[in-house]
């Protein structure tokens, strides 16, 4: 709608206070599943089922084979035109910080300045002691030689050379015992853990503190942006109606009519071809980077 756009550019173009919270549909069109989208399943259980502290007790080696199905397919996958879009603005507009539910490290690689990067759910690629209480050991720079007996075949180790679907129910798996999974090297007793949010656990203070600092500045925020996510996950959800109490216009970029929730502009499209075009007035035609 070109009045729409129109319109969304004009107040793009005076905003100096900019939010965005994304969502897995920003890094959907790179080839990452969602969560509550067809494909969102990983192999008999669903994503958000594994994503808790109480799956990890009861059956570590099912969460750590998630998660390195995850990492392997992070990494197997490349950023979209709308993260290097999202890394543009942040280097044009200096108060623009992103808010990321995402832990794919998608944002990072196109460059996005960390420093306007809030993960707001942690992140693949660091791991902790899962004792952080007493051991407080972490490695922000989990390069993940997969634990061997998680070790997912690569397509030079498949026969024929095609890569496993490894998400499906069918596929073999190894099933690693306890004693393969990532010991703590500082404490040596409890198992290294995926440095990611999961349902029932607190977002990272630092985290917190940041976006809290934000939206606490007298400035208010002039504009939200809500990228690829139902909105249905807090404390995240959260902070588009605290953008909107500080003053925030909200435009919402979802593949699904009425996904993301209401807002002052709602773009429905792909983000990966949507959010070039919305941020172009600042940032320009984005190369696919
Ligand atoms: N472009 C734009 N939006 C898309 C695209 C796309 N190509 N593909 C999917 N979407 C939209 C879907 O319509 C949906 O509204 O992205 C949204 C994805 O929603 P979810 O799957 O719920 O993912 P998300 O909102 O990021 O989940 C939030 O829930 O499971 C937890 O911690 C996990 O961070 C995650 C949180």
């Amino acid at each position: 709608d070109p009045a729409a756009l129109q319109s969304f550019h004009t107040h793009l173009l005076k905003s100096r206070r900019i939010l965005a919270l994304l969502g897995a549909g920003l890094s959907a069109p790179s080839g990452l599943p969602t969560f509550r989208g067809p494909g969102g399943l990983w192999r008999t259980h669903s994503g958000p089922s594994l994503a808790t502290p109480q799956a990890f007790a009861a059956n570590p080696a099912l969460v750590w084979q998630f998660y390195s199905h995850r990492r392997h397919l992070a990494l197997s996958v490349q950023p979209n035109p709308a993260h290097y879009a999202l890394a543009a603005l942040a280097t044009r507009v200096p108060a623009f910080q992103a808010l990321s539910q995402n832990v794919d490290g998608l944002s990072q690689r196109a460059g996005h300045p960390p420093g306007q990067l809030q993960l707001l759910h942690g992140t693949l690629f660091a791991v902790h002691c899962s004792d952080e209480a007493t051991c407080g050991y972490s490695a922000p720079d989990f390069t993940d030689p997969i634990v061997p007996a998680l070790a997912i075949p690569t397509a030079s180790q498949t026969p024929g050379g095609k890569p496993l679907d490894i998400s499906h129910p069918d596929t073999p798996l190894p099933t690693p015992a306890h004693h393969d999974l990532p010991i703590c090297p500082k404490c040596e007793t409890h198992l290294l853990r995926p440095s990611v949010v999961w349902f029932g656990e607190a977002l990272p203070s630092a985290v917190l503190d940041t976006v809290e600092t934000y939206l606490d500045d007298p400035a208010g925020v002039d504009l939200m942006l809500v990228i690829g996510t139902s909105a249905q996950v807090f404390p995240a959800a959260g902070y588009i109606a605290q953008a909107e109490a500080r003053g925030a216009k909200i435009c919402v970029v979802d593949l699904e009519a009425g996904g993301g929730g209401p807002g002052d502009w709602v773009f429905t499209g792909d983000a990966a071809v949507v959010v070039p075009k919305l941020l172009e007035p600042l940032i320009g035609a984005v190369a696919a980077g």
